[in-house]
């Protein structure tokens, strides 16, 4: 039987959403493993000498007994030696940390910063979250789409730019935004992100931050506040103190 809130909302009883789609139905990330001739546990990992230096710095940091709180650390590193999170990757991790296979499997598939498929070198993030939805992120969505010719959850050909749709990246004052790899690009419109792609596909590493001249997120209009110059030490105290 229907519940009243099935009867008053034919919708829920549909299973349609009615407001948004959100991550959940139309996200490219995968939420079980299968295995694939790239990514399969036969498939050997390991660290580099230069990220071995680095665990060990890490680890160090982590008292004993505690030592299975470096698991993000260090699957942060496998994905940017390999450029994505194979499932041998997660294997290593959890032999080094001494933990089962399924504690770092619980953690690489909670996050969706751990990428575990193959991703081009430059990972565009698009945020499609209110605040930059509102700014006009189905446009810079759009652009990359039609520039690079693929679609969200898709790479190009040549490996070099895998779309991804976002939710909030925090950087919402700035809204719209990318962010590729590391770099966050704000203050959007549909050329800027045609040019940033451009500059990419070219070898140039495009400049990171807003695009709108603002050096960070101050009013686009100049100051409201704080305008004045401030005061010393001491304003307002009484002068018999
Ligand atoms: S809504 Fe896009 S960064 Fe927050």
């Amino acid at each position: 039987m229907l519940s009243r809130s099935k009867l008053f909302f034919p919708s829920i009883a549909l299973n349609i959403r009615c407001f948004s789609k959100s991550a959940t139905n139309m996200s490219d990330n995968l939420f079980v493993h299968r295995d694939t001739p790239e990514d399969n546990q036969n498939m050997p990992f390991e660290f580099n000498e230069e990220n071995k230096r680095r665990i060990k710095a890490i680890l160090n940091i982590y008292p004993e007994g505690h030592k299975r709180g470096a698991m993000i650390p260090l699957l942060d590193l496998a994905q940017r030696q390999h450029g994505w999170l194979p499932i041998s990757a997660m294997h290593k991790v959890a032999e080094i940390l001494g933990l089962p296979n399924m504690r770092v499997y619980e953690v690489a598939t909670f996050y969706t910063m751990f990428l575990r498929k193959p991703t081009g070198t430059y990972h565009i993030q698009v945020c499609t979250t209110t605040p930059c939805w509102l700014r006009g992120s189905d446009e810079i969505l759009d652009a990359c789409k039609r520039k690079l010719g693929i679609n969200v959850g898709e790479t190009t050909k040549d490996m070099k730019f895998t779309i991804s749709e976002v939710e909030c990246l925090g950087a919402c004052v700035n809204a719209p935004m990318i962010a590729v790899n590391d770099d966050y690009y704000e203050d959007l419109t549909v050329k800027d992100t045609e040019e940033i792609l451009d500059d990419l596909k070219n070898g140039k590493q495009p400049k990171a931050g807003p695009r709108s001249g603002r050096y960070a997120s101050e009013p686009a209009g100049g100051l409201t506040t704080l305008t004045s110059e401030p005061t010393g030490p001491g304003f307002g105290v009484q002068s018999g103190l």
